[in-house]
């Protein structure tokens, strides 16, 4: 994610730049891409089926290289919270947006969203979310290092690195809360404090920046089950149509 940001800066510069050597040369980085949100929650039902669709949108090719997918968890900020956020689901759920916070932060996006894919396939969904055993277990499956890739660092307090003991037992939550990672911790309050600001309530929620659309967004929400809203369609196929059709909208415009 840091990568991507400095490249969106770079862009910015790029297309700020009056020299044609220098724009010949950055025109690579500037070339604008669709900014597509996800709003969720670790354990919630309808996320799951957002996730799931997404999940193909991202494995057509070339679609990553189109878009700037950014990945936000719905929360309440709460000083009296030992994280500093309410969770729907509790705070088990809150542990669990902070695990794929560190997955997102560590992982190429694809690498990322199969691990969540990994967790959210077993049918006892959620009640592993948020637990060290469910993300560890599902970033062994994918292939990933749990230490060589940042993650583990990231998920877990250095004074608890051992998890032979470490039967979760959900109802010691402060136990909980001091084993996770202090990247963890910050990447879930910068997050949900963010998501909380836009003022977006329902998981799931998907956010595709129009330049075509008057509203400048397309909007597509699940809630209990349900697709609402989606104007465009809520198949795979329809994202992937609507981002195309955005993307080169995008590039037309940059040489007006
Ligand atoms: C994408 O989001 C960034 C940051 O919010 C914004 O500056 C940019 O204008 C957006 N791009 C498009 C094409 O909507
Ligand atoms: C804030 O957290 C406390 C528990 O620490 C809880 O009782 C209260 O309902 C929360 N407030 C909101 C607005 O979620
Ligand atoms: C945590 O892991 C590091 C490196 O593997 C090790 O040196 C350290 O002793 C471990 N700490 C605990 C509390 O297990």
């Amino acid at each position: 994610m840091r990568s991507l940001f400095a490249l969106i800066l770079l862009a910015g510069l790029a297309a700020s730049s009056t020299l044609p050597a220098q724009q010949s040369f950055n025109v690579e980085l500037s070339v604008p891409k669709v900014n597509v949100s996800l709003y969720v929650m670790s354990r919630c039902p309808d996320a799951r089926i957002c996730e799931n669709v997404f999940e193909s949108v991202i494995q057509k090719e070339g679609i990553l290289d189109k878009i700037d997918l950014s990945i936000g968890y719905i929360g309440t900020p709460n000083k009296t919270e030992p994280l500093g956020v309410t969770c729907k689901h509790g705070q088990i759920e809150c542990i669990g947006n902070s695990h794929q916070l560190c997955l997102y932060k560590h992982l190429p996006i694809d690498k990322a969203y199969a691990i969540i894919q990994c967790q959210n396939y077993p049918s006892s969904f959620p009640k592993e979310i948020g637990t060290i055993e469910s993300i560890k277990k599902c970033v062994n499956t994918v292939g990933i290092d749990w230490i060589k890739s940042g993650i583990g660092k990231c998920i877990q307090s250095e004074n608890f690195n051992q998890t032979s003991k470490s039967i979760i037992n959900l109802k010691t939550k402060d136990e909980e809360v001091k084993k996770l990672g202090k990247e963890a911790k910050i990447l879930l309050k910068e997050n949900v404090q963010k998501v909380y600001e836009k003022g977006i309530k329902t998981s799931c929620t998907i956010d595709i920046d129009s330049t075509i659309e008057k509203y400048g967004k397309r909007r597509c929400i699940v809630d209990g089950g349900v697709w609402k809203g989606c104007d465009d369609g809520h198949t795979p196929q329809d994202f992937i149509r609507v981002i195309e059709e955005e993307y080169k909208n995008l590039q037309g415009k940059k040489f007006d």
